[in-house]
């Protein structure tokens, strides 16, 4: 089979996310027949490095042995059952684990199956966790400028994406938005330290001000990731962590993106000491495998719904596939590689090695900021370097930046103006040359007229 076999048959029946479906009048899609380790190869034998680890989900390579061999005894065992009023070992193992691994005092572990569905967890959890504790006043959420926390209507309301603001506004449910603390923003000379601990003070306002009906902060800690990988300092999330406390309004972290050994520590909040009251995971969790979703939560919030029942205080979320056992077997797999391999270890190294590969980025003209957490390195493209002025989204420059790196063998997806890496973390030294090389020259064309 050729690829444009796939791809006709597909566009006769299929709807992508995240595409204007017409551009695919111009744009070939990539029909991806197999996948080891870091690269993807099409049906005609082309190989594509997978830079942003298939939309950030991916963390020890496609095909893993590992995951493959512990999938295949879960699916000989028991592929499924559901989670209300049955249980089975792979979730008790992976909720023992996970209660092991993250932040002290996250003790229970809720399921869903993807990002989108933990935030709304989480929001609804701390919304009945109030109104269980008699506190009926507390209905809405402060949520930080250019954050994204996924696309349902709930996690679309705590977001701040312009384009998903403007079209879905009027199905959204209000909230508190507050200037985000993204270093970008800085001062010249400022460090984003300073920056991050200025910025806090829009926070510190917002909750003296609506405290007595907040029920929740929400942020990416760390990375705003969808919003063009913007860069803050752990410090915003100490001075949070104070401030919901001495408010009384809970701490929401979306590590969906940045958790499990992404920005160098296994979860971001480790880099502040914190813990916060809901920890949302899911994409790197089952290694990049199948879909799901966990929020950790604290026993103290857990009580609050144990009740008898006529009381009528038991969570109300459920869906279908919680707790699917072939995805918590993944995901115990996934975790183990993470013992084996000493990964945290490892990805500082190649966190080194796509910093060298970089180095000198930032001085071209065209290149405001090439910016960096662990294993996530974003460069920002701009038309006006000195006034920092972004290239109108019209223009599509990122787009271009994504059709070199496929003519070269790159996965490359930018942000807007942002292009960035994201890899799994089995890529190699000379992988990460490579990307940076297909990255230089595709900026270039981007960016050359
Ligand atoms: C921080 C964050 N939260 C939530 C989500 C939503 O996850 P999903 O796409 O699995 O619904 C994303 C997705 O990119 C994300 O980056």
């Amino acid at each position: 089979m050729k690829n444009t076999d796939l791809v006709k048959r597909d566009l006769s029946v299929v709807w992508h996310p995240c595409t204007q479906m017409k551009d695919h009048e111009w744009l070939p899609m990539i029909p991806i027949r197999r996948a080891a380790g870091v690269w993807l190869e099409d049906f005609e034998g082309n190989r594509y490095l997978d830079a942003i680890s298939s939309w950030w989900v991916n963390l020890f390579g496609h095909a893993n042995a590992h995951i493959n061999a512990a999938l295949s005894t879960q699916s000989g065992m028991l592929e499924h059952v559901m989670l209300a009023g049955f249980t089975h070992e792979a979730v008790v193992e992976l909720s023992e684990k996970l209660v092991a691994i993250t932040p002290s005092g996250l003790d229970r572990c809720f399921y869903a199956d993807n990002g989108s569905a933990a935030v709304e967890v989480a929001l609804k959890m701390s919304f009945h966790y109030w109104r269980n504790s008699g506190e009926h006043g507390k209905t809405k959420f402060i949520t930080l400028g250019n954050s994204y926390h996924g696309e349902t209507l709930g996690a679309l309301a705590v977001g701040n994406v312009q384009l998903y603001k403007d079209t879905y506004g009027p199905l959204l449910m209000e909230t508190f938005s507050v200037p985000s603390p993204d270093c970008f923003n800085r001062e010249p000379g400022e460090s984003c330290a300073a920056y991050s601990e200025r910025m806090f003070e829009h926070m510190e306002r917002a909750l003296a001000q609506h405290a007595e009906e907040v029920c929740a902060v929400i942020v990416e800690p760390l990375v705003q990731c969808a919003g063009g990988m913007r860069m803050y300092d752990p410090v915003y999330l100490q001075r949070l962590r104070a401030a919901c406390d001495r408010y009384r309004v809970h701490l929401i972290a979306d590590e969906v993106a940045v958790g499990f050994g992404r920005t160098g520590s296994m979860f971001a909040c480790e880099q502040a000491d914190i813990s916060p009251d809901f920890l949302c995971l899911s994409k790197g969790l089952t290694g990049g495998y199948l879909p799901l979703s966990v929020v950790l939560t604290s026993e103290a919030v857990y009580q609050a719904f144990y009740d008898d029942y006529g009381s009528l205080k038991a969570f109300l979320h459920s869906h279908s596939y919680t707790g699917n056992a072939l995805a918590c077997r993944a995901a115990l797999a996934t975790l183990e590689l993470f013992e084996r391999h000493d990964t945290l270890a490892a990805n500082r190294r190649l966190a080194g090695a796509m910093a060298a590969a970089t180095a000198g980025f930032a001085e071209h003209e065209h290149i405001a900021e090439v910016r960096q957490t662990g294993m996530i390195l974003a460069i920002e493209m701009v038309k006006d370097k000195s006034q920092r002025l972004s290239y109108p989204w019209q223009e599509r420059r990122g787009l271009r930046v994504y059709e070199h790196g496929l003519a070269n063998g790159v996965l490359l997806r930018p942000l807007g103006n942002v292009v960035y890496f994201m890899p799994p973390y089995v890529i190699e030294p000379e992988q990460i040359s490579l990307l940076a090389e297909v990255a230089w020259q595709g900026i270039h064309k981007a960016v050359a007229d």
